[in-house]
């Protein structure tokens, strides 16, 4: 069967690790997609740095729109960020019947009932895990490893340049204006680090797993948003005397009325998990009637952590192409010889 075609809009540190990624471990996803996963075609306006990145592998164009364009494509990435040319793009995407998998989660956090109507309406899929808490797979945690769960709270480290920094500041005495410029030369911060330390970052993704877990729509208007620029080495070091450490929680959780949506830094006791979530870590934290509390941790940002997150949506959306019925859900059942070379 001839491979899934795949159109990036945006190649940068996401789609090289993108393309690293699935070359790399090309066998594996093939075998688990039901079918090969190709990048048929890239875009970016200089195209000479699309082309050092994807060298002969895929068609490089300047204008994105060329891609939606392009029949042959499948599934759209959008890759480019914020959420003007992006929310236009997306849109046109669904439009021309494409999936699309994105780890924009500003875009989503804004655009998103407009977004997820329109797929609906034309029957696409829009997938994000990427946009929440990188590699982390928390969005698939949510919609489908506790679905049979109430949940009743989420609270999470989802923003890796902020608990950087906190950490640098605890750690190393130093000023946040110097651990901000490591995180961002670290490549951790977004474009504009104004959304890192001033929270919005870490709303945006509250507000999707919120959306997620509570099954309502998504509302970033409704958050309360307080970042970290206030703290002081001084309130850290004080913390850290009575037993606590100071970390940018974004917390969201069932009421007495509706529900809550909120980032903002909290004394977290020194020996809680989530109190030793160290550096550019993520960590989330969910409460569910059934289960209890399960604890996710790992890499929330950089190349290859958001790359395997994009992945897992391209696998997810092309196992649903697959006619065969039991190859969309993941198991050993179609590798019957797998197991045949192990010891017993
Ligand atoms: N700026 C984000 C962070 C990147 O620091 O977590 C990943 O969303």
């Amino acid at each position: 069967m001839k491979p899934i075609q795949v159109g990036l809009l945006g190649i940068g540190t996401v789609g090289s690790g993108v393309f690293e990624v699935l070359r790399r471990n090309q066998e594996e996803i093939t075998r688990r997609a039901g079918r090969g996963i190709e990048i048929a075609a890239v875009s970016r306006r200089d195209t000479a740095k699309a082309r050092a990145i994807v060298g002969d592998a895929a068609e490089v164009v300047a204008d994105a729109r060329q891609i939606i364009a392009n029949p042959d494509i499948d599934i759209v990435v959008e890759l480019i960020g914020g959420y003007g040319l992006a929310r236009e793009l997306v849109l046109e995407a669904i439009a021309a019947g494409k999936h699309v998998v994105t780890a924009n989660k500003a875009l989503l956090a804004v655009h998103g009932t407009e977004i997820f109507a329109a797929a609906h309406a034309r029957g696409v899929m829009v997938a994000f895990e990427a946009a929440v808490a990188g590699g982390i797979p928390i969005i698939k945690a949510l919609r489908e490893g506790l679905t049979a769960n109430r949940i009743q709270w989420i609270a999470g480290i989802i923003n890796g340049t902020t608990n950087f920094i906190l950490s640098e500041m605890r750690d190393k005495g130093l000023d946040f204006a110097v651990a901000l410029g490591e995180a961002q030369r670290l490549g951790y911060a977004e474009a504009d680090p104004t959304f890192d330390i001033e929270g919005v970052d870490a709303a945006h993704k509250v507000t999707l797993m919120s959306a997620i877990a509570f099954g309502i729509p998504v509302q970033f208007d409704k958050a309360y948003v307080e970042g970290i620029t206030k703290l002081s080495a001084a309130d850290i070091k004080y913390a850290e005397q009575l037993g606590y450490r100071i970390k940018l929680l974004g917390i969201t959780k069932r009421a007495e009325k509706g529900i809550e949506l909120r980032v903002h830094p909290a004394l977290v006791p020194s020996k809680r998990l989530l109190a030793n979530v160290e550096g550019a870590m993520n960590a989330v934290l969910v409460q569910a009637d059934a289960v209890g509390t399960t604890l996710y941790y790992g890499k929330g940002a950089g190349s290859e952590p958001t790359a395997s997150a994009v992945i897992a949506d391209l696998v997810d959306i092309t196992r649903l192409h697959t006619a065969n019925a039991a190859q969309r859900v993941p198991s050993l059942a179609f590798q019957p010889d797998a197991l045949s070379d192990l010891p017993v």
